[in-house]
């Protein structure tokens, strides 16, 4: 029985993973976790299990997905939550508490007949991946064609983060100037990546370079893939450059939409613009704040999640993002959410791909002179 399939976010959905609220907590601070939340965030220094009250709000928008879900006609499978409120400790580093498994999206990647659990670069991340040991099983079990893969296990020691990279009066504008620098919290010590930071188009990857994700990884990505192109992509107008999914969005064959506040840099556009793609601007949320205790922006109001080229689930409170979508001739499902976000995303962080219809498809085939283009000879590590 064919289980695993899935090459992009909008093809047909038949099958995904939605995440879990249970035991989540805030995990203590490290190198990379400095960069996720946001400097004025009363989240700082705030750590352990998240309040039950908050826990039990985001269950009931999470199994309400799920209902909608199995209304359209999408089979749902969901983690078993661990203790996460436990330390990790491996022979490069150790941290209080681990995270949770609310956002299945950054951990699992879905390419083709493979899952990879991605390396992840938070420390408190490191053993997410057992939250979806026993759905995984049953995929190896009934799909003699799934190849479940193990990305290689990163040290996460000091070597991996610039540990200086707060030393001193570090502002929004120092973290903007480093980022338009390429210059991240992450270093190319070694393979570092989170599912998250990659966008699946057929066989295209573009991959944002960014503080959860280095060009190891994308090189790591290419030698896997030898018949796939891998594209390092960035955004230099966001200060935390952390999942692409809150920043470019595709929403059907030739349609993508860009966070207005971090535009694809021009050079970069090129093999968009030479294969008819449209790059168009996302509406702005209707928000102004995140919800309480969030690490995200309020630009998880793009955070949809598109069940084929018609159709796509948008946040209900969303309704810009909504009316943008309906002139460009989708039918809209709003569902409530922003309970879940604190607990790690919106509606695209919180599944993952198991099967969706289609095959790899070359939406890419007029190739440009491409400065995303992953080469070994043009690696900068
Ligand atoms: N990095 C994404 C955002 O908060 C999730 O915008």
């Amino acid at each position: 029985m064919k289980v695993v399939n899935s090459w992009n976010d909008f093809d047909p959905l038949k099958h995904c993973i939605v995440g879990r609220a249970d035991n989540c907590c805030i995990a203590p601070s490290e190198p990379a976790s400095k960069v996720k939340v946001p400097l004025d965030s009363p989240m700082r220094g705030m750590t352990g299990p998240r309040p039950l009250d908050t826990v039990e709000k985001a269950n009931a928008q999470l199994d309400n997905l799920v209902k909608v879900l199995e209304g359209r006609g999408v089979k749902v499978d969901r983690p078993d939550a661990l203790q996460w409120n436990q330390a990790v400790v491996t022979p490069h580093f150790m941290t209080g508490s681990m995270f949770g498994c609310m956002p299945p999206r950054d951990v699992l990647l879905t390419i083709g007949r493979d899952i990879i659990c991605t390396s992840m670069s938070f420390r408190s991340r490191f053993f997410e991946h057992y939250a979806y040991s026993r759905v995984l099983r049953k995929y190896f079990e009934q799909d003699p064609e799934f190849r479940w893969i193990y990305s290689p296990r990163p040290e996460l020691g000091d070597a991996s983060f610039d540990l200086h990279y707060f030393d001193g009066d570090v502002t929004e504008e120092t973290l903007l100037e480093r980022t338009a620098k390429k210059y991240f919290v992450s270093t190319e010590h070694e393979i570092l990546f989170d599912a998250a930071d990659v966008l699946r188009l057929g066989k295209d990857l573009f991959v944002q370079h960014g503080s959860t994700t280095n060009l190891k990884a994308m090189e790591w990505l290419r030698r896997m893939y030898p018949d796939m192109r891998v594209h390092a992509v960035n955004f230099p107008g966001d200060p935390y450059p952390i999942h692409i999914d809150a920043t470019f969005v595709p929403l059907r064959p030739g349609l993508i939409i860009n966070n207005p506040e971090r535009p694809l840099p021009k050079e970069q556009r090129k093999i968009f613009e030479a294969n008819d793609w449209e790059i168009v601007e996302a509406a702005k949320s209707a928000h102004t704040e995140p919800p309480p205790l969030c690490y995200s922006s309020v630009w998880l109001s793009m955070n949809l999640l598109v069940l084929d080229h018609k159709t796509v689930i948008v946040e209900e409170s969303e309704v810009y993002q909504q009316e943008q979508l309906d002139k460009l001739g989708f039918e809209v499902i709003p569902v409530p959410f922003r309970d879940a976000y604190p607990f790690g995303g919106g509606l695209h962080c919180a599944t993952a791909d198991v099967y969706r219809e289609g095959t790899c498809q070359d939406y890419f085939p007029n190739q440009v002179d491409d400065p995303t283009l992953i080469t070994y000879e043009n690696r900068a590590w």
